[in-house]
């Protein structure tokens, strides 16, 4: 049987300054204690990364960043890359975030080539897929997931595919309060990890991490967290509060 240590990663989003970010994770240094087997991340905007670092050293949380460039450096104003986040710490980097995909038209291929990037750097992706409500309710949940975790991945060795983190995203589900039930996430799950299966085998996809995000709250985490496939989850709205985040982190 293989076991999946338990991935937890409060995603800030575009919130908190310093002085924020400062207050938000002392509070949760503060109350958090880890059981072990369990591994939690925090990623902030670039701006808060070195100060959070900081607070971090000698913790047991790490570090994750919300994106990277392709490149390594270059002519590319306004963005960062692999190597820049690694220096600074980051363990973990998020990439293909539904926001990022609607908001800033960030495609397959993209994304593709950032996983490339950050797995040059030493940093561990952290894949965003996710259905639109409207593909939820013409039935395509499964061909959408299936097309962007093929996008993601084309290319990648297929042992390399253990290592990485998918984090199934239901678009509908993200910050609206309206959370996939645990066997409708675990569906999709199931369905991700069949076809990791498909791109590498078995072994290999049964030491992924594939995480849940979506309107996780302290209310549903334990519920979720108690289905075969979930294995961690991405959380949004909820991190930004120390108590709720810490509580999150302790699932039962
Ligand atoms: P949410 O966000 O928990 O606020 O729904 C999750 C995410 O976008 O990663």
């Amino acid at each position: 049987m293989v076991t999946r240590c338990p991935l937890i990663i409060g995603n800030w989003k575009m919130h908190c300054t310093r002085a924020e970010t400062e207050h938000l994770l002392s509070a949760v240094l503060a109350q958090l204690s880890l059981p072990p087997e369990r591994e939690v991340a925090v990623a902030p905007p670039f701006t808060a990364l070195e100060t959070a670092a900081r607070l971090l050293a000698g913790s047991a949380i790490r570090l994750a960043a919300q994106n990277l460039h392709w490149e390594p450096q270059g002519a590319f104003t306004g963005e960062i890359s692999g190597p820049m986040l690694k220096e600074l710490g980051c363990t973990y980097v998020i990439i293909g975030h539904s926001e990022r995909r609607q908001y800033c038209g960030e495609t397959d291929a993209q994304i593709a080539r950032k996983v490339r990037a950050a797995q040059r750097a030493g940093l561990v992706p952290v894949i965003c897929v996710g259905e639109t409500l409207e593909e939820r309710e013409q039935g395509a949940t499964l061909a959408v997931i299936r097309r962007q975790v093929r996008g993601a991945l084309q290319d990648q060795a297929p042992l390399a595919i253990a290592s990485l983190v998918i984090a199934y995203e239901p678009v509908w589900a993200i910050g609206t309060g309206r959370t996939a039930t645990p066997s409708q996430a675990q569906a999709v799950h199931e369905a991700i990890r069949n076809l990791l299966a498909e791109l590498s085998n078995s072994e290999t996809a049964n030491t992924t991490r594939i995480l849940y995000g979506g309107s996780v709250k302290p209310d549903n985490i334990d519920s979720l967290m108690a289905e075969a496939d979930i294995d961690g989850a991405l959380v949004g709205g909820a991190s930004l509060q120390a108590d709720s985040f810490v509580r999150i982190a302790t699932f039962r």
